[in-house]
């Protein structure tokens, strides 16, 4: 293809998506994919001149919509340069010639001119083509922020103030919950609920949404104010909606670390910004800089990585969770978002592919917010060929080929009922065991758990059920090879030619012991000491959490007294009930369960709490009986659970929650939400050699 052909095919597509954006509301590519194509395109044309003939570059927003009047503005409403790094950053520092620069956050929403005749708002716009906006006077109007007559005094005759209008963050699940509620196609996002909002025919609809509005610049305006800062403080007495974040920095070096620390609170901001706007601060500068057809030469926006993309939904799949629960998940063509890789995205359950109506092979949004995990949106049905199908969920286990079914009549959850075999549901559970909410063991992650359950070889794996964990030898660890797992979905990674990786797990070149199985075997050993609860927690009992299993054990002190308890006996535990206890019962009456207890008590692991008097211990006429408890922190003479067994020893109810009720907390250092709770409550606080103490006074 001749630059001349590139040239032209791009400027088709970008008007194609310009159109899109501005007209239909929708976005056929990510925002970071467009810049991508501008970017390309200036960069041919400055190469070669010749070929900028009516070019989108040129330009600022899309075509006119018929919807409203046209408004032309007075001066040109224009767009920004990007960078995407502090290269370039410094770079445009030098052209412009240093600071100082006022800095502000780069608001995601929808541009507007407001223009105001002697303090009266008469007219307000949208950016349209930069020249001829649409006129939408009547529904900006409708915002509550943007003021119908400004305040103070010293107004100018005529000035046109320039911003955007946003939708809060805040409001927005609420919103698409009531469309979707209707009947209605969500929006895809704050920045396309604040367009979709505001350019609506019916002002009311406008009305009825939380818009609000931050001016950030003007247009057309006789000022004798010299620098940006200085306008926005005027801006403000007069009553206009003005950024409180703004910043003025020296130099460049100050601006970039502006765009570092506004990067980290991103997420605590209440409107969505795609990053920073950095302005020359004084005012005859920016005239002297001047500015190019489609942006002024004095500002520049810097772009944080995209939160939001496009990508191709290749496949879903479903993966087997520890309890055997069947999750659809989401095969993408792999893009970066939020600065990480994503390949993959949970769906939850097949109601939820329904709601979103996904298709296999569909464009979809996918978004990722910092380290909230990834999740697809919707597609983009502008973009579908007739070949995307639709998903079926599937009827067998995908790892066991059981059928797959409710646990329950009227679940929308599918299960696999192969708890004791199927090769996922064990490689989960045996993951499980060594996550922090169970044993936190650190060297039994996703991968060494695959590598014990499914080896390549031997082909028999060392563990065909988690009763053996505990009784692992060198000599089983040793032989095993396998693959190398992608801990998302559990599927194997592969080479670059497509075969999937393999590696000798627990084994050196050499032959000796590597360092994850010695590390393995030590970590083993060392948690068969752990409290109770994480031990109860590790049995994969279903609805067994960290909070049931503490509760449980503080009051049974062992798991022999909770599994030898009556359904009503453990019902009556706080924080446990009927549905919980019935699921304790349930799983002890299977003897596969009970063989996992019983190898690992002769492995050596403490099935029980030290020091604690088993349920009969909770005397009713103890000195602490009568008094709710809370341990919270780190002690360093006890454990918790042993401190909340001498708790119950002495009468007393250990509780994990502070209320008015509590008699007092025994806080150790890290306390924190339930420590300050106290506080505020006026509960008192002890520390561990208080409290020790007390213990002391109480059994001598
Ligand atoms: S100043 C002459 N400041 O981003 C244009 N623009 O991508 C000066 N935007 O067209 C614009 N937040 O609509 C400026 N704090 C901010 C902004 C901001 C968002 C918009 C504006 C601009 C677009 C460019």
């Amino acid at each position: 293809m001749s630059k001349a052909e590139r040239a032209e095919e791009l400027r088709a597509l970008i008007e194609r998506y310009r159109n899109a954006y501005y007209l239909e509301n929708e976005s056929l590519v990510s925002d970071s994919d467009y810049d991508e194509l501008e970017n390309e395109l200036r960069a041919l044309e400055q190469e070669n001149p010749e070929l900028i003939v009516d070019s989108p570059t040129e330009k600022v927003g899309g075509a006119a919509s018929s919807l409203f009047a046209s408004h032309r503005h007075l001066e040109p409403m224009l767009s920004l340069d990007n960078a995407f790094s502090l290269e370039e950053l410094l770079a445009w520092d030098q052209r412009v010639g240093g600071g100082p620069y006022l800095c502000e956050p780069k608001i995601d929403g929808l541009a507007v001119s407001l223009t105001y005749e002697k303090g009266k708002l008469v007219s307000a716009s949208t950016r349209g083509d930069g020249e001829v906006g649409e006129d939408v006077t009547a529904n900006v109007m409708t915002i509550s922020s943007v003021p119908h007559a400004l305040s103070g005094s010293n107004h100018p005759e005529q000035i046109e103030i320039r911003g955007e209008v946003f939708f809060p963050l805040a409001d927005f699940a609420k919103l698409n919950e009531g469309i979707v509620a209707a009947g209605g196609k969500p929006f895809a996002n704050p920045r396309n609920s604040a367009s979709g909002s505001l350019r609506q025919k019916d002002p009311q609809v406008t009305a009825s949404r939380p818009l609000q509005m931050l001016v950030h610049g003007f247009g057309a305006w006789q000022s004798n104010v010299s620098s940006q800062s200085e306008v926005y403080e005027l801006l403000s007495s007069w009553g206009l909606p003005t950024t409180k974040r703004y910043k003025v920095a020296g130099d460049a070096q100050e601006a970039g670390d502006y765009v570092e620390k506004l990067e980290s609170d991103r997420h605590s901001i209440e409107h969505e910004i795609d990053g920073v706007v950095i302005k020359v601060d004084d005012l005859s500068r920016q005239s002297e800089l001047g500015r190019t057809s489609r942006a002024p030469r004095w500002a520049i926006a810097y772009k944080y990585p995209p939160e939001q993309v496009n990508t191709k939904l290749l496949d879903i799949r479903v993966s087997i969770g520890r309890t055997g629960r069947a999750t659809p998940f989401a095969v993408l063509e792999p893009v970066r978002v939020a600065g990480s890789e994503v390949e993959f995205a949970t769906l939850h359950n097949q109601d939820q592919v329904r709601s979103k109506g996904i298709l296999i092979g569909d464009t979809v949004v996918l978004r990722k917010a910092g380290d909230v995990i990834p999740e697809i949106l919707g597609p983009v049905t502008a973009l579908r060929t007739g070949s995307e199908t639709e998903f079926q969920m599937p009827t067998k286990c995908p790892e066991c080929s059981s059928d797959l079914a409710p646990a329950s009549e009227g679940d929308v959850d599918l299960r696999c009922p192969n708890s004791r075999s199927c090769p996922a549901q064990l490689r989960e559970r045996i993951a499980y065991i060594g996550s922090r909410s169970a044993m936190d063991i650190e060297a039994l992650g996703y991968v060494s758990a695959a590598a014990l359950t499914q080896p390549i070889e031997p082909k028999e794996p060392p563990l065909r059920s988690e009763a053996d964990l505990f009784s692992l030898t060198i000599e089983q660890l040793l032989p095993i090879r396998s693959y190398v797992l992608d801990p998302d979905t559990g599927l194997p990674k592969h080479d670059g030619e497509g075969n999937p990786k393999v590696t000798d797990f627990f084994r050196k070149k050499d032959g000796e012991p590597g360092e994850v199985a010695l590390k393995l075997l030590a970590n083993l050993e060392e948690a068969k000491k752990r409290d109770l609860w994480r031990i109860l927690v590790s049995l994969s009992i279903r609805h067994v959490g960290p909070v049931a299993a503490r509760s449980l054990c503080n009051h049974f002190g062992s798991l022999e007294a909770i599994f030898a308890a009556t359904e009503e006996e453990l019902a009556e535990v706080e924080g446990v009930g009927p549905t919980l206890a019935a699921s304790i019962k349930q799983w002890w009456d299977e003897d596969w369960h009970r063989e996992i207890v019983e190898s690992w008590g002769k492995a050596g692991v403490a099935l029980s709490i030290p020091g604690h008097q088993g349920p009969g211990s909770m005397s009713a006429d103890g000195p602490f009986s009568g008094m709710t408890i809370v341990v919270t922190g780190t002690l360093s003479q006890m454990t918790r659970d042993e401190a909340e067994a001498k708790i119950i020893a002495l009468g007393g109810k250990a509780a994990s929650s502070v209320s008015k009720k509590t008699a007092f907390v025994v806080a150790g250092p890290g306390a924190g939400s339930k420590l300050q709770k106290a506080e505020q409550l006026g509960v008192e606080v002890i520390d561990e050699s208080a409290f020790v103490a007390r213990l002391a006074s109480l059994t001598n």
